[in-house]
């Protein structure tokens, strides 16, 4: 019986990736078969065009990548985005109700305390797999020619992750909160020539107030993630345009 069902499953599988509904996504009309088929499949489909049409051997070992931790922090990311999209269906983000709605999420919202933590642990991991990342390129000397820009845009991409863990950490508007956002502002202030008007742009006012949690709240939830996912997909288009780096093959023994 299980047979027949599983024979079914495959056949129906078979006859969908023939299908010509399926075959359009990847902009094809028939099934690759050769390398040239793959090759061409690589460069003509949005899709698959992230993924390198060669990449050497050497490249993929576990060991060599720090077991992926470029891809780790992508997908820490990933938990980030949807944990918190959960907790922004009952989040208020008013000086008044912010703390109660993140008491409300911990004992009333069911998962609300599974999510909120899971989203407190994936931030927190996030930053340290971004730094064990960093370390890994780095002893890798994958920061050498032509990877120099990639780099770059790997640091930002570092600061931006710290940042997302600091304003998220403002926002239950708690006494952490309320005086990391005071800190913050003071040391905006302390800055050359523009820490007036920085610290004016994080306060939203004079003094901390509904404002200035709105500002670190559209910070957190919209400016963050779109300078992230911006600069990610230059992050991967790079590490496609510069190839994959490749280590040292191993010594012959004498
Ligand atoms: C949000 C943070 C980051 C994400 C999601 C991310 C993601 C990735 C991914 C998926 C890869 C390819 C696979 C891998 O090596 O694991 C990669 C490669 C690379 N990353 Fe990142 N990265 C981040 C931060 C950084 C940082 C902080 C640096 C350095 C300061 C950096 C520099 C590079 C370089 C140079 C490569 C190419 C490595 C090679 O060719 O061997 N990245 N990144």
């Amino acid at each position: 019986m299980i047979d027949k069902f599983i024979d079914k499953l495959l056949l129906i599988l078979r006859d969908l990736r023939s299908s010509r509904a399926w075959l359009s996504i990847f902009r094809r009309s028939n099934l690759p078969r050769t390398e040239a088929d793959y090759l061409a499949m690589n460069r003509r489909n949005f899709w698959v065009h992230v993924l390198p049409a060669k990449i050497n051997r050497r490249s993929v070992k576990f060991s060599y990548n720090w077991m992926w931790m470029g891809v780790v922090t992508f997908w820490l990311f990933i938990i980030l985005v949807l944990s918190g999209v959960f907790l922004m269906f009952y989040y208020v983000p008013s000086i008044e109700r912010a703390f109660d709605s993140v008491l409300a999420i911990v004992n009333a919202v069911s998962f609300g305390r599974f999510m909120r933590n899971l989203h407190k642990w994936a931030g927190e991991l996030m930053i340290l797999a971004a730094f064990l990342h960093m370390m890994a390129v780095f002893f890798k000397g994958a920061y050498q020619e032509p990877r120099e820009f990639n780099w770059i845009i790997g640091v930002l991409l570092l600061l931006i992750t710290i940042f997302f863990g600091f304003s998220g950490y403002i926002l239950p508007w708690d006494q952490l909160g309320y005086y990391a956002a005071a800190i913050a502002a003071n040391i905006a202030d302390g800055t050359p020539f523009i820490g007036k008007f920085v610290k004016s742009i994080l306060l939203g006012g004079g003094q901390l107030d509904q404002p200035t949690l709105l500002r670190w709240y559209v910070i957190h939830v919209f400016i963050l993630p779109t300078a992230l996912l911006l600069l990610l997909g230059v992050h991967f288009w790079r590490i496609r345009k510069d190839g994959y780096s490749v280590p040292a093959p191993p010594e012959e023994d004498e």
